[in-house]
Protein backbone atom coordinates (compact mmCIF):
# COMPACT_ATOMS: atom_id res chain seq x y z
CA UNK A 1 0.00 0.00 0.00
CA UNK A 2 1.37 3.56 -1.36
CA UNK A 3 2.07 5.83 2.09
CA UNK A 4 0.20 8.88 2.34
CA UNK A 5 1.80 12.14 1.24
CA UNK A 6 1.04 15.94 2.27
CA UNK A 7 -1.55 15.89 -1.15
CA UNK A 8 -3.93 13.33 0.81
CA UNK A 9 -4.85 15.58 3.47
CA UNK A 10 -6.99 18.70 2.91
CA UNK A 11 -5.50 22.27 4.15
CA UNK A 12 -8.82 23.07 5.95
CA UNK A 13 -11.61 20.99 7.15
CA UNK A 14 -14.33 20.42 9.72
CA UNK A 15 -14.31 17.78 11.65
CA UNK A 16 -16.80 15.25 11.86
CA UNK A 17 -18.62 16.47 15.00
CA UNK A 18 -18.61 20.16 13.13
CA UNK A 19 -17.45 21.77 16.15
CA UNK A 20 -13.67 22.41 15.24
CA UNK A 21 -11.63 23.10 11.93
CA UNK A 22 -9.03 21.43 11.86
CA UNK A 23 -5.81 22.73 9.70
CA UNK A 24 -2.42 21.62 8.80
CA UNK A 25 -0.01 23.50 10.47
CA UNK A 26 2.17 25.22 7.74
CA UNK A 27 4.26 26.71 9.97
CA UNK A 28 5.80 23.36 10.77
CA UNK A 29 6.10 21.79 7.49
CA UNK A 30 7.77 20.53 5.50
CA UNK A 31 9.88 18.58 8.34
CA UNK A 32 6.70 17.94 11.20
CA UNK A 33 2.67 17.06 9.38
CA UNK A 34 1.01 18.69 12.66
CA UNK A 35 -2.75 19.09 12.25
CA UNK A 36 -4.23 21.88 14.26
CA UNK A 37 -7.87 21.74 15.82
CA UNK A 38 -9.11 25.07 16.64
CA UNK A 39 -12.69 25.78 18.23
CA UNK A 40 -12.74 29.63 19.59
CA UNK A 41 -13.04 32.35 17.37
CA UNK A 42 -9.18 33.39 18.83
CA UNK A 43 -8.12 30.32 18.10
CA UNK A 44 -9.36 30.46 14.42
CA UNK A 45 -8.19 34.68 14.24
CA UNK A 46 -4.35 33.46 15.71
CA UNK A 47 -4.10 30.59 12.85
CA UNK A 48 -4.32 32.86 10.20
CA UNK A 49 -2.41 35.77 11.59
CA UNK A 50 -0.02 33.52 12.67
CA UNK A 51 -0.10 32.11 9.03
CA UNK A 52 -0.27 28.70 10.31
CA UNK A 53 -3.40 28.64 7.22
CA UNK A 54 -2.74 30.83 4.65
CA UNK A 55 -2.74 31.61 1.06
CA UNK A 56 -5.90 33.72 -0.05
CA UNK A 57 -8.59 30.97 -1.37
CA UNK A 58 -7.16 28.83 2.16
CA UNK A 59 -8.23 31.59 4.71
CA UNK A 60 -11.50 32.24 2.82
CA UNK A 61 -12.60 28.35 3.67
CA UNK A 62 -11.28 29.04 6.90
CA UNK A 63 -13.19 32.25 8.03
CA UNK A 64 -16.22 30.65 6.48
CA UNK A 65 -15.95 28.02 8.34
CA UNK A 66 -14.82 30.08 11.31
CA UNK A 67 -17.66 32.42 10.90
CA UNK A 68 -20.03 29.05 11.41
CA UNK A 69 -18.80 28.32 14.62
CA UNK A 70 -19.36 31.44 15.96
CA UNK A 71 -22.79 31.32 14.68
CA UNK A 72 -23.41 27.81 16.35
CA UNK A 73 -21.96 29.23 19.87
CA UNK A 74 -24.84 31.99 19.45
CA UNK A 75 -27.39 31.54 21.91
CA UNK A 76 -30.05 33.35 21.42
CA UNK A 77 -32.99 32.75 19.90
CA UNK A 78 -34.24 36.34 18.92
CA UNK A 79 -32.81 36.57 15.06
CA UNK A 80 -32.32 39.88 15.17
CA UNK A 81 -29.43 39.47 17.79
CA UNK A 82 -28.25 37.07 16.21
CA UNK A 83 -27.41 38.80 13.67
CA UNK A 84 -26.04 41.53 15.41
CA UNK A 85 -23.78 39.02 17.56
CA UNK A 86 -23.05 37.31 14.09
CA UNK A 87 -21.79 40.59 12.58
CA UNK A 88 -19.69 41.06 15.54
CA UNK A 89 -17.60 37.96 14.96
CA UNK A 90 -17.71 38.59 11.37
CA UNK A 91 -15.63 42.00 12.32
CA UNK A 92 -13.33 40.04 14.53
CA UNK A 93 -12.21 37.85 12.28
CA UNK A 94 -11.94 40.47 9.41
CA UNK A 95 -9.03 41.88 11.71
CA UNK A 96 -6.88 39.17 10.76
CA UNK A 97 -4.93 40.25 7.95
CA UNK A 98 -5.71 42.92 5.76
CA UNK A 99 -4.46 42.19 2.14
CA UNK A 100 -6.24 38.91 0.93
CA UNK A 101 -9.65 39.97 -0.40
CA UNK A 102 -10.46 36.73 0.05
CA UNK A 103 -11.06 36.65 3.83
CA UNK A 104 -13.52 39.55 3.19
CA UNK A 105 -15.16 38.21 0.34
CA UNK A 106 -15.99 34.83 2.32
CA UNK A 107 -17.18 36.54 5.30
CA UNK A 108 -19.65 38.33 3.61
CA UNK A 109 -20.78 35.77 2.03
CA UNK A 110 -21.64 33.80 4.31
CA UNK A 111 -22.95 36.35 6.24
CA UNK A 112 -25.23 36.80 3.53
CA UNK A 113 -26.76 33.27 4.06
CA UNK A 114 -27.23 34.26 7.25
CA UNK A 115 -29.28 37.72 6.51
CA UNK A 116 -31.41 36.17 3.45
CA UNK A 117 -32.53 33.54 5.84
CA UNK A 118 -33.26 36.08 8.99
CA UNK A 119 -37.12 35.49 9.16
CA UNK A 120 -36.64 31.75 9.93
CA UNK A 121 -35.49 30.28 13.17
CA UNK A 122 -32.37 30.58 14.13
CA UNK A 123 -31.40 26.96 14.11
CA UNK A 124 -32.29 27.35 10.12
CA UNK A 125 -30.10 30.53 9.98
CA UNK A 126 -27.28 28.35 11.42
CA UNK A 127 -27.96 25.59 8.92
CA UNK A 128 -27.53 28.11 6.09
CA UNK A 129 -24.53 29.34 6.92
CA UNK A 130 -23.25 25.77 7.36
CA UNK A 131 -24.25 24.93 3.55
CA UNK A 132 -22.72 28.77 2.44
CA UNK A 133 -19.48 27.70 4.16
CA UNK A 134 -19.63 24.05 2.79
CA UNK A 135 -20.28 25.35 -0.87
CA UNK A 136 -16.94 27.99 -0.51
CA UNK A 137 -14.63 24.77 0.48
CA UNK A 138 -16.51 22.68 -2.67
CA UNK A 139 -15.84 25.55 -5.13
CA UNK A 140 -12.55 26.14 -4.72
CA UNK A 141 -11.95 22.35 -6.10
CA UNK A 142 -13.71 23.51 -9.53
CA UNK A 143 -12.50 26.74 -9.96
CA UNK A 144 -8.29 25.40 -9.12
CA UNK A 145 -9.11 23.10 -11.75
CA UNK A 146 -10.73 25.43 -14.36
CA UNK A 147 -7.73 27.68 -13.61
CA UNK A 148 -5.42 24.38 -14.34
CA UNK A 149 -7.07 24.09 -17.61
CA UNK A 150 -6.57 27.57 -18.95
CA UNK A 151 -3.19 27.57 -17.81
CA UNK A 152 -1.99 24.38 -19.25
CA UNK A 153 -3.48 25.78 -22.51
CA UNK A 154 -0.65 28.28 -22.59
CA UNK A 155 2.28 26.22 -21.87
CA UNK A 156 3.66 22.83 -24.11
CA UNK A 157 5.27 19.81 -22.43
CA UNK A 158 8.69 19.81 -21.54
CA UNK A 159 8.44 23.84 -20.46
CA UNK A 160 10.40 25.28 -17.78
CA UNK A 161 8.24 26.96 -15.88
CA UNK A 162 8.68 29.27 -12.41
CA UNK A 163 6.35 30.34 -9.42
CA UNK A 164 6.83 32.83 -6.45
CA UNK A 165 5.51 32.03 -2.82
CA UNK A 166 2.96 29.44 -2.28
CA UNK A 167 -0.48 29.54 -4.71
CA UNK A 168 -0.37 25.28 -4.14
CA UNK A 169 -2.34 23.04 -2.62
CA UNK A 170 -1.96 24.01 0.90
CA UNK A 171 -2.74 27.62 -0.38
CA UNK A 172 -6.29 26.40 -1.78
CA UNK A 173 -8.14 23.11 -1.17
CA UNK A 174 -7.09 20.83 -4.05
CA UNK A 175 -4.39 22.36 -7.15
CA UNK A 176 -3.68 25.35 -6.08
CA UNK A 177 -4.03 28.22 -8.46
CA UNK A 178 -0.49 29.09 -9.66
CA UNK A 179 0.45 24.95 -9.48
CA UNK A 180 -2.93 24.06 -11.15
CA UNK A 181 -1.46 24.12 -14.27
CA UNK A 182 1.26 22.09 -12.71
CA UNK A 183 -0.43 19.36 -11.28
CA UNK A 184 -2.87 19.16 -14.31
CA UNK A 185 0.06 18.61 -16.73
CA UNK A 186 1.88 16.65 -14.66
CA UNK A 187 -1.47 13.95 -14.55
CA UNK A 188 -0.69 14.44 -18.57
CA UNK A 189 2.76 14.03 -18.83
CA UNK A 190 3.95 17.23 -19.42
CA UNK A 191 7.30 16.94 -17.27
CA UNK A 192 7.36 20.40 -16.46
CA UNK A 193 11.16 21.35 -15.36
CA UNK A 194 9.68 23.69 -12.34
CA UNK A 195 11.35 26.49 -10.26
CA UNK A 196 11.06 27.46 -6.86
CA UNK A 197 11.67 30.72 -5.51
CA UNK A 198 12.50 30.33 -2.08
CA UNK A 199 10.06 33.39 -1.08
CA UNK A 200 12.04 35.60 1.67
CA UNK A 201 11.31 36.15 4.37
CA UNK A 202 8.73 33.18 5.45
CA UNK A 203 10.02 30.64 2.81
CA UNK A 204 6.36 29.74 1.27
CA UNK A 205 8.35 28.87 -1.47
CA UNK A 206 11.19 26.56 -0.51
CA UNK A 207 9.04 24.99 2.70
CA UNK A 208 5.24 24.35 0.79
CA UNK A 209 5.88 24.35 -2.93
CA UNK A 210 9.23 22.88 -3.53
CA UNK A 211 7.71 20.34 -0.55
CA UNK A 212 4.52 19.97 -2.57
CA UNK A 213 5.08 19.65 -5.75
CA UNK A 214 8.42 16.84 -4.96
CA UNK A 215 6.04 14.79 -3.24
CA UNK A 216 3.82 15.20 -6.11
CA UNK A 217 6.67 13.52 -8.08
CA UNK A 218 7.55 16.71 -10.09
CA UNK A 219 10.77 18.01 -11.19
CA UNK A 220 11.16 20.74 -8.85
CA UNK A 221 14.55 22.76 -8.70
CA UNK A 222 14.56 25.27 -5.62
CA UNK A 223 16.11 28.66 -6.25
CA UNK A 224 16.74 32.21 -3.68
CA UNK A 225 14.82 35.02 -4.76
CA UNK A 226 17.43 36.82 -6.64
CA UNK A 227 18.26 33.94 -9.06
CA UNK A 228 14.77 34.57 -11.33
CA UNK A 229 16.97 36.74 -13.00
CA UNK A 230 19.76 34.13 -14.19
CA UNK A 231 16.99 31.52 -14.80
CA UNK A 232 15.06 33.66 -17.00
CA UNK A 233 18.09 34.66 -19.02
CA UNK A 234 19.38 31.46 -19.42
CA UNK A 235 15.98 30.73 -21.10
CA UNK A 236 15.36 28.24 -18.96
CA UNK A 237 11.89 29.69 -18.08
CA UNK A 238 8.57 29.34 -20.74
CA UNK A 239 6.24 31.20 -18.35
CA UNK A 240 5.95 32.51 -14.52
CA UNK A 241 2.53 31.15 -13.13
CA UNK A 242 1.76 33.30 -9.63
CA UNK A 243 -1.06 33.43 -7.29
CA UNK A 244 -2.60 36.72 -5.55
CA UNK A 245 -4.28 38.17 -2.69
CA UNK A 246 -6.05 40.62 -4.40
CA UNK A 247 -7.04 41.99 -8.11
CA UNK A 248 -7.88 45.32 -8.73
CA UNK A 249 -10.32 46.81 -11.32
CA UNK A 250 -7.49 48.17 -13.51
CA UNK A 251 -5.35 44.67 -13.49
CA UNK A 252 -2.88 45.64 -10.47
CA UNK A 253 -2.85 42.74 -8.32
CA UNK A 254 -0.98 42.25 -5.01
CA UNK A 255 0.69 39.26 -4.35
CA UNK A 256 3.55 38.09 -1.97
CA UNK A 257 6.59 40.36 -1.62
CA UNK A 258 8.70 39.83 -4.78
CA UNK A 259 6.33 38.99 -7.04
CA UNK A 260 6.70 42.65 -8.92
CA UNK A 261 10.14 41.87 -9.11
CA UNK A 262 9.82 38.15 -10.74
CA UNK A 263 7.35 40.05 -13.40
CA UNK A 264 9.92 43.06 -13.81
CA UNK A 265 12.77 40.43 -14.64
CA UNK A 266 10.04 38.56 -16.38
CA UNK A 267 9.49 41.46 -19.00
CA UNK A 268 13.06 41.72 -19.87
CA UNK A 269 13.72 38.60 -20.76
CA UNK A 270 10.01 38.23 -22.56
CA UNK A 271 8.85 35.31 -20.47
CA UNK A 272 4.73 35.52 -20.00
CA UNK A 273 3.88 36.54 -16.71
CA UNK A 274 0.36 34.97 -15.59
CA UNK A 275 -1.34 35.77 -12.43
CA UNK A 276 -3.92 32.92 -11.72
CA UNK A 277 -6.73 34.38 -9.67
CA UNK A 278 -9.85 32.75 -8.60
CA UNK A 279 -13.03 35.34 -9.28
CA UNK A 280 -13.17 35.73 -5.32
CA UNK A 281 -9.81 37.03 -5.49
CA UNK A 282 -10.83 40.05 -8.20
CA UNK A 283 -12.36 42.94 -6.21
CA UNK A 284 -13.78 45.23 -8.88
CA UNK A 285 -14.21 47.83 -5.70
CA UNK A 286 -10.53 48.41 -5.54
CA UNK A 287 -9.88 50.91 -8.37
CA UNK A 288 -6.00 50.01 -8.70
CA UNK A 289 -2.85 49.00 -6.81
CA UNK A 290 -2.52 51.88 -4.76
CA UNK A 291 -5.46 51.52 -2.80
CA UNK A 292 -4.70 47.84 -1.67
CA UNK A 293 -3.97 47.77 1.77
CA UNK A 294 -0.53 46.19 2.14
CA UNK A 295 -0.14 43.97 5.61
CA UNK A 296 3.51 45.07 7.44
CA UNK A 297 4.14 42.19 9.66
CA UNK A 298 7.05 41.94 12.79
CA UNK A 299 10.39 42.61 11.88
CA UNK A 300 11.75 39.62 13.50
CA UNK A 301 10.36 37.90 10.16
CA UNK A 302 13.17 39.28 8.55
CA UNK A 303 16.04 39.47 11.44
CA UNK A 304 15.73 36.30 13.59
CA UNK A 305 13.06 33.47 12.21
CA UNK A 306 14.27 30.33 10.88
CA UNK A 307 17.66 31.27 11.96
CA UNK A 308 19.69 29.52 14.90
CA UNK A 309 20.17 32.93 15.57
CA UNK A 310 19.70 36.26 15.11
CA UNK A 311 21.78 37.48 11.81
CA UNK A 312 21.20 41.42 11.52
CA UNK A 313 22.86 43.64 13.89
CA UNK A 314 19.82 44.77 16.78
CA UNK A 315 18.14 47.74 16.62
CA UNK A 316 18.65 48.01 13.23
CA UNK A 317 15.24 48.81 11.19
CA UNK A 318 13.16 46.68 9.15
CA UNK A 319 10.78 47.27 6.90
CA UNK A 320 8.64 43.87 6.44
CA UNK A 321 5.64 44.13 3.78
CA UNK A 322 4.32 41.10 3.28
CA UNK A 323 3.09 41.88 -0.39
CA UNK A 324 3.90 44.13 -3.44
CA UNK A 325 1.44 45.56 -5.99
CA UNK A 326 2.94 44.07 -9.75
CA UNK A 327 1.49 47.04 -12.33
CA UNK A 328 -1.44 45.57 -14.87
CA UNK A 329 1.30 46.53 -17.58
CA UNK A 330 4.16 43.48 -16.30
CA UNK A 331 0.77 40.98 -16.52
CA UNK A 332 0.65 39.14 -19.68
CA UNK A 333 -2.80 37.50 -18.62
CA UNK A 334 -4.91 37.02 -15.12
CA UNK A 335 -6.38 33.72 -15.63
CA UNK A 336 -9.56 33.19 -13.67
CA UNK A 337 -12.03 30.08 -13.47
CA UNK A 338 -14.09 31.71 -16.40
CA UNK A 339 -11.05 32.37 -18.88
CA UNK A 340 -8.08 34.60 -19.13
CA UNK A 341 -8.48 38.32 -18.69
CA UNK A 342 -5.92 40.65 -21.08
CA UNK A 343 -4.95 43.87 -21.59
CA UNK A 344 -7.20 46.26 -20.88
CA UNK A 345 -7.83 44.65 -17.96
CA UNK A 346 -10.11 47.30 -16.94
CA UNK A 347 -12.34 46.12 -19.87
CA UNK A 348 -11.94 42.40 -19.18
CA UNK A 349 -12.14 41.76 -15.74
CA UNK A 350 -15.77 43.43 -15.83
CA UNK A 351 -16.51 40.15 -19.00
CA UNK A 352 -15.38 37.56 -16.37
CA UNK A 353 -17.20 39.15 -13.61
CA UNK A 354 -20.65 39.17 -15.48
CA UNK A 355 -19.66 35.72 -16.41
CA UNK A 356 -19.57 34.61 -12.89
O1 LIG B 1 1.39 35.42 3.20
P1 LIG B 1 0.82 34.26 2.46
O2 LIG B 1 1.65 33.04 2.53
O3 LIG B 1 -0.63 34.00 2.82
O4 LIG B 1 0.83 34.74 0.93
C1 LIG B 1 0.28 33.91 -0.03
C2 LIG B 1 0.41 34.39 -1.41
O5 LIG B 1 0.93 35.44 -1.67
C3 LIG B 1 -0.24 33.55 -2.47
O6 LIG B 1 0.42 33.68 -3.68
C4 LIG B 1 -1.70 33.98 -2.67
O7 LIG B 1 -2.38 34.05 -1.45
C5 LIG B 1 -2.44 33.08 -3.58
S1 LIG B 1 -2.73 31.49 -2.91
C6 LIG B 1 -3.55 30.59 -4.09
Amino acid sequence: MESKTILDYETVALNDEKDAIIIIDQTKLPYDLEMLTLKRQKEIWTAIYLLQVRGAPAIGVTAGFGLYLAAKEIETEDSEEFLKQLLKAKEYLATARPTAVNLFWALDRVFKAANDNKDKKTKEIVEAIYKEAVKIRDEDIWVCKQIGEFGLSLVKPGDGLLTHCNAGQLATVKYGTATAPMYLGHERGYNFHIFADETRPLLQGARLTAYELQEAGMDVTLICDNMSGMVMKNGWVNAVFVGCDRVAANGDTANKIGTSVVATIAKRYNVPFYVCAPTSTIDLATKSGSDIEIEERPSEEVTEMWYKERMAPSGVKVFNPAFDVTDNDLITGIITEYGIARAPYTESLKEIMEKK
